[in-house]
């Protein structure tokens, strides 16, 4: 029987819409301030897609664009898409389709996942195994969402945490024995009363009544939610070094779901990890739902070294959550670039992916 091939992330690229959202200027639209919202979550500023008609998809065909750009890939050669969202462009068809289009992908299997915040690594487990099996040798996995189009701006409990944004990775099968050693995903349906939306699918489709019962945003029970996201992070984390035999000290980079800077210290302290060896993007991006991780990865990409040690852990929205090992396959500090012009954040001034600026900051 032939051995399974090991998937392994060869490239990542992300894109953040040029226009912030800071916390004065959300200090003028509810009543909050600064300290409150760095204080409680970390978060200082996050990027809003601005812009009609557009939606996810546009995020993520920016970031799906550029990754293919920084690793010279034609879209012809990508054998399947998968996209990571809970605010997909439409009911039907897909975001995964709608991003092929974009890029000018076509006639590969392209599909949503929607696990909430742990969408991104459920499409990574997916995804490692059409690598494993063979069925697929080029993978692109985004995770996308515009949380500004289901967010209250009269609702200061959940409009302060979120942003926008689009992160991609290419998977391709490991030629170093590097790449994904493990994962796995869990959910617990209990959960969805206290985080969920609750028009617009088919329980309550949309109607006159729906909206002005203001049923299309996010309902988050904060406290209820971080009980249990303090929890399940750790847990999963705990289960996957268990697995592989590995202590929190071998670890070289915890990646955290950016919901709350809180739960991100708690999980490294848990893990007996120091916050140098945390990925921290949260203060310039608030919770970007799908896109945290891959956005982490994004910015931290010339810092990671091959044979890395990395632990990927995230909780959302189901209740889900989910962990993954990651043996990183390249070195990030000779991955292309790209420059201003090909990346809006950057085009616009806010140092999007500047690590070795500003990424870490605890
Ligand atoms: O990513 C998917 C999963 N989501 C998460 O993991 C999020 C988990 N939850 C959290 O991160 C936190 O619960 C929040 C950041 C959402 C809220 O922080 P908290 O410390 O749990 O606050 P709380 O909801 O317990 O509220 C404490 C107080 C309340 O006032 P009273 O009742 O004590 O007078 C709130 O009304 O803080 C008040 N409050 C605010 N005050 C100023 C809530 N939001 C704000 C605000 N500004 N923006």
């Amino acid at each position: 029987m032939p051995v399974p091939a090991r998937a392994s992330i060869t490239a990542v690229h992300g894109y953040v819409p040029p226009d912030l959202l800071t916390n004065a200027d959300l200090a003028r639209m509810v009543d909050t301030t600064d300290a409150w919202i760095t204080e409680r979550t970390g978060i200082k500023e996050r990027h809003i897609l601005r812009g009609e008609g557009l939606g996810t998809s546009h995020m993520a065909a920016e970031a799906v664009r550029g990754l293919l750009e920084k690793t010279g890939t034609k879209p012809n050669e990508i054998d399947l898409l998968i996209c990571a969202t809970t605010t997909p462009d439409m009911q039907f068809p897909s975001t995964a389709n709608l991003i092929c289009d974009m890029v000018g992908i076509k006639d590969i299997g392209s599909f949503d996942v929607q696990a909430a915040c742990s969408g991104f690594l459920y499409s990574l487990n997916i995804a490692s195994q059409f690598i494993a099996n063979g069925s697929a040798r080029k993978i692109i996995v985004v995770g996308a969402d515009k949380m500004s189009s289901i967010i209250d701006y009269t609702d200061r409990a959940t409009c302060v945490i979120f942003g926008d944004g689009a992160g991609a990775v290419l998977l391709e099968p490991s030629n170093s024995g590097y790449g994904i050693m493990d994962s796995l995903v869990r959910s617990d349906g209990a959960g969805w009363v206290h985080l969920h939306q609750k028009a617009g699918g088919s329980r309550i489709p949309a109607s006159a009544e729906s909206v002005k019962l203001r049923q299309h945003y996010v309902h988050q029970e904060g406290a209820a939610v971080y009980k249990f996201a303090i929890a399940k992070m750790a847990e999963v984390a705990g289960e996957i070094l268990t697995r592989n035999n590995l202590r929190g000290d071998m670890i070289d980079w915890l990646v955290p779901h950016q919901a709350n800077k809180r739960i991100i210290e708690s999980t490294a302290e848990k893990m007996k990890l120091p916050m140098e060896k945390v990925m921290v993007t949260i203060q310039k991006y608030g919770n970007t739902t799908n896109a945290t991780i891959p956005l982490c990865l994004w910015d931290y990409e010339p810092q990671l070294k091959p044979g890395n040690k990395l632990l990927l852990a995230a909780f959302g929205g189901g209740f889900t959550w989910a962990g993954a090992y990651v043996q990183w396959a390249y070195d990030g500090a000779s991955a292309p670039r790209l420059t201003a012009k090909a990346n809006g954040a950057n085009a616009n001034g806010a140092n999007a992916n500047g690590a070795k600026v500003n990424g870490n900051a605890s």
